[in-house]
């Protein structure tokens, strides 16, 4: 799907040849064929192409002068504005561009597309080469595993190959940087096909079989807990959500194992792979979206593939998805009903279309105990309510660690995920307050995002943990040209970016 050429872009004879140019960039280089540069001079003399972010300006070399670029049959700029100060800026600006570029290669039908990685853009060459490969693979995204017509658009409007040409920076670092660039986008490409998967063809036991796959294909240790042993353990979050389904629930885990000395990360994702409230039943117009509910999971679990692959030395990482569906029936958890959750806290389930968290908890409460993480991050479409203050541009961020919640900030920012951090505290917390059991799962009135994350904190002691509602950011994200409509994939590079700089947290300090 991408590879790393040394042959000079002169010599390309495919379909688009592209290159990158900052607002200032008067010339390619002096190397570069001579028609090019002429042909950026006009552009630019004619204020046809300035190279302000997002200008393109695409043309046909061979049509307008004999000295043919050896075949390029067509050729783009595109524009990458000024140089911002900040590295996360300048990295999204270069994955844009690249989505951009793949966008328009895509309309044409190109089979081949060469991209020059920009010389000079104050980021080291990996980073310059692992965000074009990102941002090219990504915006050449589609689902179309239910089209079955040939001649459709979506699944003729792809790019075919992408040939990276080190524009001089130094190839080894190129290709190290093109190598993580599709580590990462094959994980997302998997996430996003998962979340695109109907409930029908995405059940619990797939999010099963995928992980069991993925362990044997890069090495991880996977365990499903089924449910007679969720009945053993105690797991009445899980099975009082899964009681109105008929696909079995399943606690899918991931082990990526260094050293034992090494701290150890646990990811948690909630994998619900259709959400109809239950018996608080939500309303139709838009309940085939409640597919998505198992994003986080997804998010998690290819997480857990790119780490098998990127293999970061110094942390272990532990990934932990329940999976079920929320459906009603006869067999369903109704309103009122109280569940033992692992490890004996009670829950009062006021409203059955706040599982999400039931089936968390277990998780959580489960993955403190058996492997001590020094801290969690969970990921879950929890709440509608994060729509409503954040919008589809942010991942809401709460956490009961002020560091841990700096570092998933920045991950966020670095990856082009951005979140906004929420509180927490005693006064949410209160609204969750049951006259009959330890919890019930609904808080009153206001501040929905943050009483479901206090929820969550009930079960993970005392670990640094910091919680993830990314129902707005899943799908409907933010229009970028690397991220399609549907599923964004979100998530998977954040936790990755994390996890590959992770350093033992400084454990003196504590907040809420
Ligand atoms: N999966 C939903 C949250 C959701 C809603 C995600 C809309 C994306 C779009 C979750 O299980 C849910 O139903 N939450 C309820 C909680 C409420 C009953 C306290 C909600 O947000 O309405
Ligand atoms: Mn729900
Ligand atoms: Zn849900």
């Amino acid at each position: 799907m991408i590879k790393l050429t040394s042959k000079a872009p002169d010599e390309f004879s495919g379909d688009l040849l592209v290159y990158f140019l900052e607002k200032e960039d008067a010339k390619i280089s002096a190397e570069t064929d001579g028609l090019i540069n002429r042909a950026l001079h006009r552009a630019r003399e004619h204020g046809d192409f300035t190279g302000a972010k997002d200008d393109t300006f695409l043309f046909y070399p061979g049509l307008t002068s004999e000295d043919d670029i050896g075949g390029a049959k067509a050729v783009l700029f595109i524009g990458l504005g000024e140089q911002d100060d900040d590295p996360a800026v300048r990295k999204e600006q270069l994955r844009l561009a690249a989505g951009l570029a793949a966008k328009t290669g895509g309309n044409m039908k190109a089979r081949e597309l060469l991209a020059v990685l920009p010389k000079e853009y104050m980021l080291a060459p990996n980073e310059i080469a692992e965000c074009v490969t990102e941002g090219l693979l990504l915006g050449n995204y589609r689902f179309t595993l239910y089209k079955t017509k040939e001649d459709i658009p979506e699944k003729e409007k792809v790019v075919g190959n992408f040939i990276l040409s080190d524009g001089g920076l130094s190839a080894t670092a190129v290709r190290r940087g093109m190598n993580r660039g599709k580590i990462l986008a094959e994980a997302v490409y998997a996430c996003r096909d998962m979340s695109n998967q109907p409930a029908n063809k995405w059940t619990p036991s797939e999010f099963a079989e995928f992980a069991k796959k993925i362990s044997k294909q890069y090495g991880l240790k996977c365990k499903v807990i089924e449910k007679p042993a969720m009945v053993k353990l105690g797991m009445g979050g899980i099975l009082g959500v899964n009681q109105g389904s008929a696909q079995p629930p399943k606690l899918v885990i991931l082990e990526y194992r260094t050293k034992k000395d090494n701290p150890t990360v646990m990811l948690v994702g909630k994998g619900l792979t259709f959400d109809s409230g239950g018996i608080s039943l939500k309303p139709a117009a838009g309940m085939e979206d409640m597919k998505y509910d198992m994003c986080g999971g997804a998010a998690v679990i290819t997480a857990m593939q790119a780490i098998a692959m990127d293999k970061p030395e110094n942390v272990n990482v532990i990934g932990l998805v329940p999976a079920t569906e929320n459906l009603s029936g006869s067999a369903a958890i109704k309103p009122g009903d109280i569940i033992v959750h692992y490890g004996g806290k009670t829950s009062e389930v006021v409203n059955t279309d706040a599982e999400g968290r039931l089936i968390l908890a277990d998780a959580l409460a489960y993955g403190v105990e058996t492997y001590s993480p020094e801290a969690i991050v969970d990921l879950a479409t929890l709440t509608g309510a994060v729509i409503v203050g954040l919008g589809h541009h942010r991942t809401g961020l709460m956490a009961n660690n002020d560091e841990l919640a700096e570092r998933l900030l920045t991950a966020g920012n670095q990856v082009g995920e951005p979140e906004w951090r929420l509180p927490l505290g005693p006064e949410y917390r209160k609204q969750m307050d049951s006259k009959v059991a330890d919890i019930k799962n609904t808080g009153t009135k206001g501040g929905g995002a943050i009483t479901a994350a206090c929820y969550l904190q009930e079960f993970v002691g005392d670990t640094p943990w910091a919680h993830l509602d990314i129902a707005g950011t899943a799908w409907d994200f933010t229009e970028k040209s690397y991220v399609p409509k549907g599923p964004s994939g979100t998530g998977t590079r954040t936790l990755v970016e994390l996890v590959r700089e992770w350093k033992p947290l400084n454990r003196t300090e504590k907040d809420s």
